[in-house]
């Protein structure tokens, strides 16, 4: 099955940016809707789209300002997890960022996601400290978010 990575710049069909907000995501993780994602691709942040076999199945968000950026967030469809496309979206995501001047990225990830924390640290993010009760949680708890910083 073919899979291809690419970026949303300006106009983007309401057909994707809905089929990305349908995406199944069992976490905490608010997914994020086509509303807000028109608005990414419409501002300043980017928005980077994978596909496979011509569905879209995962997207990343960051933004950068002159040599910094900040990751915003990362999802792939519960169903297509485990076969390196997040992983393939970051690498992707970090290599624009590179191309755009961007020395420093940014993060901040929720203390239980061990699957993302695996997934920046793979790629070279190291951990710079926390925040304390950052994540309100959809049984109404709270969660400590865990700050991660690349270099580039
Ligand atoms: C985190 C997430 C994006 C990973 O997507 P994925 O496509 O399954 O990840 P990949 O297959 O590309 O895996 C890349 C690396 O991440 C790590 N990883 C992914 N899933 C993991 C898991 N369940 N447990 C431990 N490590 C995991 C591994 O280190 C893996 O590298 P490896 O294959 O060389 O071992 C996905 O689980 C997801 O969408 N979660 C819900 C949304 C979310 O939590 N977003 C993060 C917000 S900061």
């Amino acid at each position: 099955m073919t899979t291809s990575v690419y970026a949303c710049e300006g106009a983007t069909s309401t057909q994707l940016l809905e089929q990305l907000a349908t995406l199944a995501c069992h976490e905490d993780e608010p997914a994020w809707s086509a509303k807000q994602l028109a608005a990414v691709c419409s501002g300043s942040e980017r928005l980077m789209v994978i596909e496979q076999g011509g569905h879209a199945v995962g997207y990343m968000v960051a933004a950068h300002v002159l040599d910094q950026a900040d990751i915003h967030t990362v999802l792939v469809d519960v169903n297509q997890r485990g076969k390196g496309l997040a992983k393939l979206l970051l690498q992707s995501m970090m290599q624009w960022l590179r191309e755009q001047g961007v020395e420093q990225i940014f993060l901040e990830v929720r203390q239980g996601n061990l699957a993302a924390q695996a997934l920046y640290a793979k790629q070279g993010f190291e951990v710079t400290g926390s925040r304390n009760n950052y994540y309100a949680n959809k049984d109404g708890s709270k969660e400590n978010a865990i700050m991660m910083m690349a270099s580039l």
